[in-house]
Formats: structure tokens, sequence, C-alpha cells
């Protein structure tokens, strides 16, 4: 076994502070990689540069295409286009090397290389062209993640965990819930999780109401932002919040206007897009249907959700077609469990679609507690990693979300559900070897 295929054990990960370190020497902090000491992937969409560096991400506003150090375009139409590349290690260095080079001329179009550039670009662009510039995400993994966890995590740690969230730059993190305590009691101490956050600014910390007496609750302990839960299942809508899907949208109707008294905004959600774990499949139309009637009452924002991870691109786009037909598409959001590992196709069918707000959970954190066997939402480092290599802009930094992400996992005890971060922290001790 080489030492980039062994498994790494928690007892051997790093510190943090060390992967940090390595990871800016062997990839985004160079931010201009040179020759075979490569980042993690460039290349144009619509003229813009595409680093798999958050930090590099605004780096085509001060260098105009023509003078990237690594892009592209040579005057003297050199190879330094890399379509494609494979990750191996030399005795010093971390290279990315090229499987189809490509030459790009002075002209901007012509392209002449080894695997037919002018024909790949064409089928790049058909693909990429219309993903968005720029993908919010709504980090759920406080929330959504420790819901989840058979021990009750701490509230100080929740509290430095959402604090690390907010630190690396993710501007949305849905704090905890105010539900009833007999149910979730995983987040009983959400009173004192907002009153912890109180002094956070600049981020927006939404929480979970599921009737009138939660969201007193959560007005009173100084939430700025709500989100309601529906379901595109009944017999889901009974087990999670004990009433109907009517019955939740009149009580949300209720939620949304003394919100809407106090200017504070509300998301929704509807749960089961694709599947429930009590009654099988779902309808897009179904789902179509309570997005529509969030919308209709006021939501600013609704999220889809496969709650128990179900869907493939190939049900989440008739899916999203449907629900795209009643509620504009820059008002929807994604919330894709990764039970069957489908969440980033899913969420790159739906960037594709026009979709552009994104949720995830820190160290892929979570499941429902409603949902036996769901697994926790897809991982944020595995959903920024692949921005990144789309040139989608984020702000977050991912190394900082890294660290979030393992000061949790080790408080948890378990390894990260993320993995890039496993595969960026095997590489970083890989390279404390030599
Ligand atoms: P219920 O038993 O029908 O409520 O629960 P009730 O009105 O009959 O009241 C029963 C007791 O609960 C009373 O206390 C109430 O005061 C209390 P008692 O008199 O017996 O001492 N109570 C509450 N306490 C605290 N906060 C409240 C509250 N409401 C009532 N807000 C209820 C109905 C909705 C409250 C309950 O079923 C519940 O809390 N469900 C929460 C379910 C939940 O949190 N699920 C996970 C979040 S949703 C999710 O994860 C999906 C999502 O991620 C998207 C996706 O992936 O699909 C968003
Ligand atoms: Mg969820």
């Amino acid at each position: 076994m080489s030492s980039l295929e062994e498994p790494l054990g928690l007892d051997k990960l790093p510190s943090v502070s060390t992967i940090i370190d390595r990871i800016r020497r062997v990839s985004s902090g160079a931010c201009r990689p040179r020759g075979d000491y490569m980042g993690m992937g460039s290349f144009w969409i619509e003229g813009r540069s595409c680093s798999s560096s958050s930090s590099c991400s605004d780096d085509y506003d001060e260098y105009p295409r023509e003078t990237y150090p690594w892009g592209r375009q040579t005057k003297d139409g050199s190879p330094r286009a890399h379509m494609n590349r494979t990750c191996s290690f030399d005795k010093n260095h971390f290279v990315y090397s090229n499987i189809c080079e490509s030459r790009y001329f002075s002209d901007g179009h012509e392209f002449n290389s080894k695997c037919n550039n002018k024909d790949s670009l064409n089928v790049t662009n058909k693909f990429l062209m219309g993903i968005p510039k720029f993908v919010k995400i709504v980090e759920v993994g406080p929330r959504d993640g420790l819901q989840n966890e058979k021990n009750i995590v701490p509230t100080s740690i929740k509290v430095e965990l959402i604090r690390r969230l907010v630190s690396s730059g993710l501007s949305v993190v849905e704090a905890t819930s105010f539900v009833s305590p007999k149910w979730v009691p995983q987040l009983s101490d959400a009173k004192d999780v907002m009153e912890a956050v109180r002094d956070i600014e600049g981020v927006r910390l939404p929480v979970l109401t599921p009737n009138m007496k939660g969201f007193e609750a959560a007005v009173a302990a100084g939430a700025k932002e709500i989100a309601v839960f529906a379901s595109a299942s009944e017999a889901f809508s009974k087990a999670n919040i004990n009433c109907s899907i009517g019955e939740s949208l009149s009580r949300y109707r209720a939620i949304v206007r003394a919100a809407n008294e106090r200017s504070i905004p509300v998301r929704g959600y509807v749960s089961c897009a694709i599947g429930c774990p009590i009654e099988g499949s779902i309808s897009p139309t179904k789902v179509a249907y309570v997005a529509k009637e969030l919308y209709d009452m006021g939501c600013f924002e609704i999220s889809i959700a496969d709650t128990i991870g179900v869907g493939t691109p190939g049900s989440v786009a008739p899916m999203l077609e449907a629900v795209m037909a009643a509620v504009p598409a820059e008002k929807l959001a994604v919330h894709f469990h990764d039970t069957y590992g489908q969440s980033l196709p899913n969420i790159l069918i739906s960037l594709q679609m026009g979709i552009s707000t994104i949720d995830s959970s820190v160290a892929g954190l979570g499941g429902c507690p409603y949902a036996k066997g769901a697994t926790g939402n897809v991982a944020t480092e595995d959903v920024v990693y692949m921005l990144n290599g789309l040139g989608v802009k984020t702000n977050v930094d991912l190394s900082k979300l890294m660290m979030a992400g393992d000061f949790i996992s080790k408080h948890l005890g378990c390894p990260s559900g993320s993995k890039t971060a496993i595969a960026l922290g095997r590489i970083t001790a890989d390279v404390s070897k030599i």
C-alpha cells in the first residue's frame, strides 16, 4: 500500500495548523502555480479564471487574461493549458501533470492540441456555461448535523463550531432549532447557544421554528432570521412535526405574518423532495405545490431537501424543473443528504439548472432523527472544493473550513465525513513524512 492509500486514523492526523500551513505550501498558497508545482486546478469559464483556491478567486480582476502566469493563453502558443490532471508526489513537490495538453494562440480562440481541444472547449462550455459565478453556501452543520448526534454536544463546543464556521467566511450558519426538547434533546440548549453568539456580527444565524411557540422563543433569544420546515410527504410531516402538510402550512402562514411584523426574514424548507422513508417516492408536483405555498406566504428562499439522499441527477432534474415552474430559480436552494453519495452530482445538476444557493454541513455532519438511516448532509468542504474547481466564488476559505471540520470531528471522536478533508489531511500528512 502506498502512503497515499494508507487509511489515516484520527490519531495520525497532523495538527490543524500544520495542515493549513502545508496546504498553503503545496496548493493554493502559491496562488500562481508554476511549472510542475501546480495548484488544484485552473481553467476558464466565460473568460473567468477558475482556481480551486478560494483565496485566489479574485485574481482575474487583478490580472488580465493574457498576463496570467499559469493561464492557457501564451503569445507563442506554448503548451500551458491543463485540461485534465493527475496528481502525484515526487520527492519535494505535490505535482499535477497534464493528461491533455493544449495550445492557446493569441487570436484567443484557436486551439491545437494532442486531444482536439476545440471540441473539448465546446463540450466544456456546453456543460459549464450556465453555472453561476457566485454560490451562497448555507452551512447547516450546527443544526442539521448536531441534532442527529447520539451524544449531546456541550453548548460551548457548538458555539465554538459556529464561530469557526463564521471565521471561514460562511455568510449563513444555521445555528440551532427551537423545537420540542422532548423530541430533539440535542438542541435543547437553543436559547443558550443564541445568547452566546449574540456578539457575532456580519453573518446570518437562522434558527428552525416548527410552530408559534418555537418562533416566540427564538425571537426572545435574539434570533434575527428563522426557517420553517414543511414536507412534500404527508407521512413524514406527521412523523416530524406531528401535523399534516395542510396544518403545517397554516401554522407557517401565521409565523410568517408575525415575522414580517418584526422584519424577520423566513426561509422555508420542503423535506422529502425525492423520496420519503415512509411513503417511498414523491411526485414532483407535490414538491412544487409545497414550495409555492411557502413562497407565496412570504418565505424569501425555499430550500428543496432530499432528506434521505435517494435522489440522483435523473430524479433531481425533473423535480427541480417542476419546482422552478412554480418558484423562480433564484429563490431556491438545494439541500442534499448524502446517503447514496449522490449529493455532488445532484448539486452540479442544480447549478446547471441555475440554482445558486447550496445547503451543506461541515464534515458531513448530520442526518434526521425522523429519517432513520439517512446520513448527514453533503460535506461543506467537498462542496467548496468542487465549486473552487469550477471557478465559482463562495468567499469561503477552505483551510479555515477544514479547521472547523477537524475541530468538531475530533470532539465527536469520529473521522470527518468530508472526502476533501480526508484527502487533504492525508496529503499533508504525507508531505510531513518527506
Ligand atoms: P407536539 O407534541 O405535537 O406539540 O410536537 P404540542 O403542541 O402537542 O406540545 C407538546 C409539548 O411540547 C408541550 O410541552 C409543548 O409546550 C412542547 P408539555 O406541555 O408537554 O410540557 N412544545 C415545545 N417545546 C419547545 N419548543 C417548541 C415546542 N412546541 C411544543 N417549539 C413539535 C410538535 C413540532 C413541537 C414537535 O414535533 C417537534 O419539536 N418536532 C421537531 C422535529 C425536528 O426538529 N425535526 C428535525 C428538523 S427538520 C429536518 O431536519 C429536515 C431539514 O433538515 C430538511 C431536510 O433535510 O429534509 C430541515
Ligand atoms: Mg436536512
